[in-house]
């Protein structure tokens, strides 16, 4: 039989008054996976991951984590899954040794998880602020904190809501080795962000959510094939303003006698550009190709979206 899925969403609807924060949203993730969850400012992604940490309630659907319903088997669903959530919430008056401690005794788990507290406070280079209050930490600080309150249960699903917005370079580095660890421990990793760099780096599958509508969910190399453009970088011997019309509508960027063009994967031949700027009697001096991005396809994605279209009218 196959393992039970990490996480499994299905059809889930969630309205805030006229808002259709999640609109029939549905995919499995599997235990083990390391699963990037994208999507523009306001796209559901919160709402979908304090849906799945119990923190909300869906209108319809079915949410589960380790296979346990996050509504009727909460305490179960609760202790498979550690959240960090987007928003620093926390009590300004405990000390952040405190704030652990109490965390795992929430989850029944605080004799045993002394060590691993003191563990964590290490990775997250925050033993030096254990006895700080909450309150006296930086925004970086704090949000390494709540990093570490989402793991003080070792859970087996860990999803990360922007755990790097507001964390300088260096933490960042030390957050995704960290969190590459735990993923290569085993545990199912689930991260949204807006840096799509990020996502690219680390992300085995990807799902793109836009106004509560899934509309991408592959691996991250399908996903990047998906892209519509490719750029050719070019060094010619003579400036633009001698390039045929027809390349010169390509042109995304000019400096001095280098250029960009964007080019369709689907229908522009860079043979056929090269002939033709070499036509007009000007040296090709360097050439090379770059396929689109992440960020690049993300943004096609999105802006294609036909949310309006395929909801428009269904509700
Ligand atoms: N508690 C709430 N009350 C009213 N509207 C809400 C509430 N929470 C979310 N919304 C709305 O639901 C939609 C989805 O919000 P959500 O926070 O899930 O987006 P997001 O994808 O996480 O965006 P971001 O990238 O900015 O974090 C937005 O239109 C938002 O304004
Ligand atoms: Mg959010």
């Amino acid at each position: 039989m196959a393992p039970v899925p990490a996480v499994c969403i299905e059809n889930v609807h969630k309205r805030f008054g006229a808002v259709k924060a999640l609109h029939g949203v549905s995919f499995n993730i599997a235990q083990g996976e390391f699963f990037g969850l994208l999507g523009p400012n306001g796209a559901g992604k919160s709402t979908l991951i304090n849906a799945l940490a119990g923190l909300t309630r869906a209108d319809r659907g079915q949410l589960n984590i380790m296979g346990y319903d996050v509504v009727r088997e909460y305490r179960r669903a609760r202790m498979s899954v550690g959240v960090v959530p987007q928003e620093l919430v926390y009590d300004p008056f405990f000390t952040v040794r405190e704030f652990l401690r109490f965390q795992s005794g929430y989850f029944g788990v605080a004799k045993q998880s002394r060590q691993w507290v003191d563990e964590l406070l290490e990775v997250l280079d925050l033993t030096e602020k254990a006895d700080v209050n909450m309150r006296a930490l930086s925004g970086g600080m704090k949000r390494r904190v709540l990093i570490g309150q989402a793991l003080v249960h070792k859970p087996p699903v860990v999803v990360l809501d922007e755990p790097t917005a507001g964390v300088d370079v260096e933490l960042r580095q030390q957050l995704w080795f960290f969190i590459r660890r735990l993923h290569q421990e085993g545990h199912t990793i689930v991260l949204t962000t807006h840096y799509l760099e990020e996502a690219e780096q680390l992300c085995e599958r990807i799902a793109i959510i836009d106004r509560g509508e899934l509309i991408a969910l592959d691996t991250k190399s399908d996903l990047l094939a998906r892209g519509i453009f490719r750029s050719l970088h070019v060094v010619a011997s003579r400036d633009i303003e001698s390039v045929p019309v027809k390349v010169r509508d390509k042109v995304k960027a000019v400096h001095g006698c280098s250029m960009e063009l964007r080019l369709r994967r689907d229908s522009d031949s860079v043979v056929e550009v090269l002939d033709t700027i070499r036509g007009a009697g000007i040296d090709v001096r360097d050439i090379h190709m770059e396929d689109d991005d992440l960020e690049d396809v993300f943004i096609q994605l999105t802006r294609r979206s036909p949310a309006s279209e395929t909801s428009g009218g269904s509700v």
